[in-house]
Parts: C-alpha cells; structure tokens; sequence
C-alpha cells in the first residue's frame, strides 16, 4: 500500500490557498459554451474562477477577461449577471468603455491617455468537447493538458451534446476527496448497491475491469438508467463496444467524465473552501433526442442523483474523518491506484 496525501492538504485552510494559486494556472473548466450563452458573438457571460469574478467574452473569439475596471477598480459587471448580449462593456462608474477583447475604446474626458496601457487583464480561454476552459498565463495549451483524452473518447459526440438535466450539489468535503472517490471504484460494492447491480463487475472493486476497453453491465443492459436500457439511441460514431459499455475520465483539474453510450453525465468540481465543494452534475444528450417531444432524461437522472447523493455522502463522512486528530494520513489499497495519479498530479504542481 502507499501513503496517501498528507493530511494537511484535506484540512487545513492555508493548504487551500496555496493549492488555488496553482490551479489557477491550470485549464479549469468553467461550463458548457452554449448554456453559457458563448457559441455565438457579442456575448458576456460573468462567472467564478477561483474565488476570482472574471467576464468571459466570445467577439469571434473567446476571451477572458478580470471583471475589474483599470481605472479605479470598480467591478465592471455584478458578479451574478446572467449572460447577456453585448458589443462593449461599459464600467458603471466613469464609463471607461472596454471592447470584448479587453481593449480600452474610450475614456470619456481623457483623451491623452495611451489606451494600449489600460486594457482590462487578460486570462487564456479556449474550448474543447463543448465545455469552455480558463487558465491564467498557463504553462501548456489546453490540448497538451487535455493528452491522451480527446483520443481515447473521440467517438463521443461530446461538442454536439445538450444539456438534459442539471443538479447542483454543496458538498461539505476537499475537491480532492471527491476526485479520489471518482477514480477507484474499490467503494462500489459498500456504497452503490443499485450501481453494483447493473455493473456487477462494481462489486468485487472493479479490480479486474478493463477500463480503457470501458466497463460491461449486466446481461440486458447497456446504459447507466434505472432499467440499464433506454429508448434513446446510442451515439452514432460509438464502436461496437462503446455502444454497450460505459467509460470513465478525470480530466484534471476539476472535469468528471461518465460516458455512457447515449448520455455523458459531466462532473464540474468547484473548490470553494478546503472543506467544501460545489458540484454541477450535467447529463448531456444528442440533439437529436432532446429535440423529441418524447425526451424524458429522468431514467438516467433518477440513477445518478442516487448515485452521486451516495458518493456526497460518504465523502463528507471522510472529511468529517479526516478532520479528526485520530487522522493521520490515509492508504492507497492496489485497486486506488488510480488515486495515485492524484498525489503525483498535484504535488509535481505544488512542488513546481
Ligand atoms: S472605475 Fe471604471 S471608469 Fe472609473
Ligand atoms: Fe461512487
């Protein structure tokens, strides 16, 4: 077995601080575009990056911009503006007036200062599979980040996909503990009892499942429903495996990914204090199904809401562990390995 994190590093507040000045140079997803009201030009949308209020523009192309005027600071838009339609951004105090590329257009009344010195501060914004990604001055493009994922799922219509159904979870434990919950399934016979049941495998800790080839159901099933079946049609371009197994990908920083054949469920994790997490869970479907009359995504919303209330639940319940002073530091059993990959993801970074 192999040690896990320190514990300082689920429990203490100035552990947290340190670990979000380093993600913020991480690509952090942030939603999907179009919710966000982004696939299209003239647009703002205002949103929360790291504890940090930052307006994300699309003029063509996206931009990421501080929600902070240069001129005395004041925020530019509230913080809980809902996206709107612009083509400018105008501060609400002596209408300094900012192009969605961040550039100062005009100052009223001050017509000798150098625009070029005063436009808004700018962060790296892109997008990829749907989903837009911030990162301040970051160290790879979003594709050297992303590696080998966009391969490996690549049959996953996932720009096309549309939001079904959303759920938003606070959850009283470290971002850390829920992506280490996501990535061993060693909990799943103990905590899943109706997961277990559709994916037998689930049982016995998933110690013996392919995951890159994806994870088999029952005999009878091949979604991630109540029933383990649909009436919805699988992804068009899936293999022959893909159409009946189901796969999985962290996607670091803070992008959970459940791939099922005709749904995505999509986990975006926001850090928001070292104990407390908020958790936007979407399931994601083809246009062509929520385009019918007929489209009911509750057969798979009723089997994740249960089964991410499971996983809330027992993580709060190791935080609440963690925060004891019994706790000393946790293990890695074989079938964590996975979990490793977390340890060795974030101490590189912290290190570095
Ligand atoms: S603070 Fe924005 S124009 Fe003065
Ligand atoms: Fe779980």
């Amino acid at each position: 077995m192999e040690a896990a994190l320190p514990r300082e590093h689920y429990v203490d507040a100035p552990m947290f601080v340190r670990e979000r000045d380093m993600l913020r140079h991480e690509w952090t997803c942030l939603g999907r575009l179009d919710e966000l009201g982004l696939t299209e030009r003239d647009r703002v949308a205002v949103l929360d990056f790291h504890g940090e209020s930052i307006l994300v523009t699309n003029d063509g192309s996206l931009h990421a911009l501080g929600n902070v005027c240069r001129h005395r600071g004041s925020q530019l838009m509230p913080a809980d503006s809902p996206p709107c339609v612009a083509k400018a951004i105008r501060c609400p105090y002596h209408s300094w007036t900012y192009a969605l590329d961040g550039s100062l257009m005009h100052a009223p009344h001050a017509d000798d200062i150098d625009p070029a010195a005063f436009a808004l501060t700018s962060l790296a914004a892109d997008s990829w599979g749907g989903w837009l990604w911030v990162a301040e001055s970051p160290r790879t493009t979003l594709l050297e980040q992303l590696g080998p994922i966009p391969e490996r799922i690549k049959r996953y219509p996932l720009t096309d996909l549309k939001l079904g159904l959303r759920f938003e979870y606070d959850v009283r434990a470290n971002w850390k503990v829920i992506a280490e919950n996501y990535n061993e399934c060693y909990h799943c016979g103990p905590v899943h009892p109706e997961l277990s049941r559709l994916v037998p495998a689930f049982a016995s800790g998933g110690r013996d499942i392919p995951w890159e080839d994806g994870v088999p159901h029952r005999e009878g099933a091949w979604t991630f429903t109540m029933s383990g079946t649909t009436d919805r049609a699988p992804f068009p371009d899936l293999d022959e495996h893909e159409r009946v197994k189901h796969k999985g990908e962290l996607i670091y920083p803070n992008l959970l990914l459940s791939l099922s054949a005709e749904h995505v469920a999509s986990y975006i994790l926001e850090p928001l204090a070292i104990d407390r997490t908020r958790i936007t869970c979407e399931l994601l479907f083809h246009p062509t199904e929520t385009t019918k009359g007929t489209f009911d995504p509750s057969d798979a919303g009723d089997l994740w809401d249960l089964v991410n209330r499971q996983d809330w639940a027992i993580c709060e319940s190791v935080q609440r562990g963690m925060s004891s002073r019994y706790f000393q530091g946790g293990w890695y059993a074989p079938m964590e390995d996975d979990s490793l990959d977390i340890r060795r993801w974030l101490l590189s970074r912290l290190e570095g």
